[in-house]
């Protein structure tokens, strides 16, 4: 990069024009922008979540759902169920909540940050990056792609989380007045297939000119990231109950982990570090094996236990219901309970 002649902003716009990922939420480079509903609904997919996870789940949705009205008339069951999979489901209660609010003033996303910000669930990063995409606001858009980017071009050391006012700052300073939703996509992108945390490929990257970090030879130490603690270990229960080729299955409580989502019935291992919950039937109850799953604050070993009673009536209808074994897949469970119902399944089996 000549970096005296040309800014960061305009050599990565440049290089976006031949780079820029085809994604199925994108308009390419340079052309009118997507439609805001598009824009936001992949915003909410992509926090946490790998492009490749989304893009299947970003098609389903739009097919089912096209605008956010539709979206807002939909039962939440089936928004929860179409969401299975994807995780942090407390995302799914949100986005709802938003097509919810959306419709309710007409059916057109508001047009500034600011505005956006007062949705339901939509935090600093969605609204920034919604109006900057589909509306061409200046706004800054920083993401974990844009973090490390950004970091390493200004070889920005002090340690996240505490380094990321600097890096936003940082981020500011760079970002162009017009042409910021394809800025922040480029810094996204170049964050994707060249800047990568590990084995970064310098000698692609239209930055590298201008790249401190680089320049130190060191591109790959940043951003700095503070120790962290070791993920806590729990373990939880859960029970099989089968009758005639269907399993008893619950919903669970709306608010926190997989709120609102199916799942087996379990000793309520989410709550506490020991779950405490008394099983839903009184045994005799037979270890089928465990699982394993790692949810972001701790690691949980899960163990499945088979009901060979045949006491079905004390299971309150209130809390659970019958669901055929054919149908499995669509009961939308999340991955913790998909993982647990497949161990369920090959054990009955006899696999
Ligand atoms: N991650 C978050 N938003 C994204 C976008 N618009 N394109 C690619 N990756 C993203």
């Amino acid at each position: 990069m000549d970096a005296s002649t040309q800014t960061v902003a305009e050599v990565l716009l440049a290089w976006y024009q031949g780079h820029a990922r085809r994604l199925p939420w994108r308009a390419p480079p340079g052309a009118p922008p997507p439609d805001p509903y598009r824009v936001w609904l992949s915003e909410v997919m992509l926090q946490q979540t790998t492009v490749a996870a989304v893009a299947p789940y970003f098609v389903k949705f739009t097919a089912r759902w096209p605008t956010a009205r539709d979206l807002a008339a939909a039962e939440d069951a089936e928004v929860m169920a179409a969401w299975a999979g994807l995780g942090y489901y407390a995302r799914a209660r949100n986005l709802l909540a938003c097509a919810r609010a959306v419709a309710a003033r007409g059916g057109a996303f508001p047009d500034t940050e600011e505005a956006l910000r007062e949705l339901p669930g939509l935090g600093a990063y969605t609204a920034a990056a919604v109006a900057a995409i589909a509306f061409g606001r200046r706004a800054v858009v920083v993401d974990a792609n844009v973090e490390r980017v950004t970091a390493r071009l200004f070889a920005l050391d002090e340690p996240l989380p505490g380094g990321r006012t600097a890096i936003r700052r940082a981020a500011e300073a760079i970002t162009p007045e017009r042409h910021s939703g394809d800025f922040a996509q480029a810094m996204m992108d170049l964050g994707a297939t060249i800047c990568t945390s590990r084995a970064p490929r310098c000698l692609l990257c239209p930055l590298a000119a201008a790249c401190q970090a680089r320049a130190r030879g060191e591109a790959e130490r940043f951003p700095v990231k503070a120790a962290k603690k070791p993920r806590p270990e729990r373990h939880g229960r859960a029970y099989w109950i089968e009758r005639e080729g269907a399993v008893w299955l619950v919903r669970r409580e709306g608010r926190g982990m997989l709120g609102g989502m199916r799942a087996l019935p379990d000793d309520d291992w989410s709550a506490r570090s020991d779950g405490a919950r008394p099983a839903p039937l009184v045994g005799p109850w037979t270890p089928l094996g465990t699982v394993q799953h790692v949810f972001t604050h701790f690691a949980l070993t899960l163990s499945l236990s088979l009901y060979d009673g045949d006491d079905w009536a004390r299971l309150d209808p209130d809390e659970g219901e019958w669901w055929s074994l054919d149908q499995l897949e669509a009961a939308g469970l999340p991955t913790l309970f998909a993982k647990a119902a497949r161990l369920g399944l090959s054990r009955q089996r006899g696999e």
